[in-house]
């Protein structure tokens, strides 16, 4: 049994699928962690039954909201940090701190299109294949050491909208297994 907590920013979708699919495990999902306050992941927390906290980062030096965040972690016993669409980068601090326990998804086949507009980036380029990468997090900007990645080939007829979910949906069913090999690995660890 490992217990891990997830930290998103806003919408919450890849929060709901672990949620969902970890749920049956031996594992425990301690608590959902938000920098923002308005955030639509507090709702499908709420409707999951899952704990959360609100850290702010107004007008704050990033260690500071982290320092919170462990403090948070550490109360709650957490072994593995889950990033699912939490949209700052970590200090060395923190990254220090969860040294290979922080995972993190983004939505693209890295190391391209880093960043915040990684599905809509890809999408403008010319690539034939279009993905999602899960990796361990480093002190860079989506980079770290990868541990997989799921593409799909387009034929440039989709619109957006339509790789948008496409990508969602990999992503949806792609992090929980990954995760859930890694909680696995770790309870072994143990
Ligand atoms: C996801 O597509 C995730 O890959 C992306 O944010 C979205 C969050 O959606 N993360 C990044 O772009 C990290 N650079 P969600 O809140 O509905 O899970």
């Amino acid at each position: 049994m490992a217990d891990y907590a997830v930290l998103v920013s806003g919408n919450g979708s890849n929060f709901q699928a672990i949620a969902e699919k970890l749920a049956g495990t031996k594992h425990n999902l301690k608590c959902m962690i938000c920098d923002r306050k308005d955030a639509y992941a507090f709702e499908r927390a709420k409707n999951l039954g899952i704990k959360t906290y609100y850290v702010s980062y107004f007008k704050r030096e990033r260690e500071d909201a982290e320092k919170d965040i462990c403090a948070i972690l550490e109360k709650e016993g957490v072994q593995l940090v889950v990033l699912a669409g939490f949209m700052r980068l970590l200090t060395p601090y923190f990254v220090d701190r969860y040294k290979n326990r922080i995972l993190n998804i983004h939505p693209a086949l890295l190391p391209k299109f880093p960043g915040t507009h990684g599905i809509a980036e890809s999408y403008a380029s010319k690539d034939a294949e279009l993905g999602v990468t899960i990796h361990y997090v480093d002190y860079g900007m989506d980079s770290g050491p990868i541990i997989t990645q799921k593409s799909f080939k387009r034929d440039f007829t989709e619109s957006l909208e339509e790789i948008e979910k496409k990508i969602h949906n990999i992503e949806h069913s792609c992090y929980p297994e990954t995760i859930l090999s890694v909680l696995d690995s770790l309870d072994k660890q143990q």
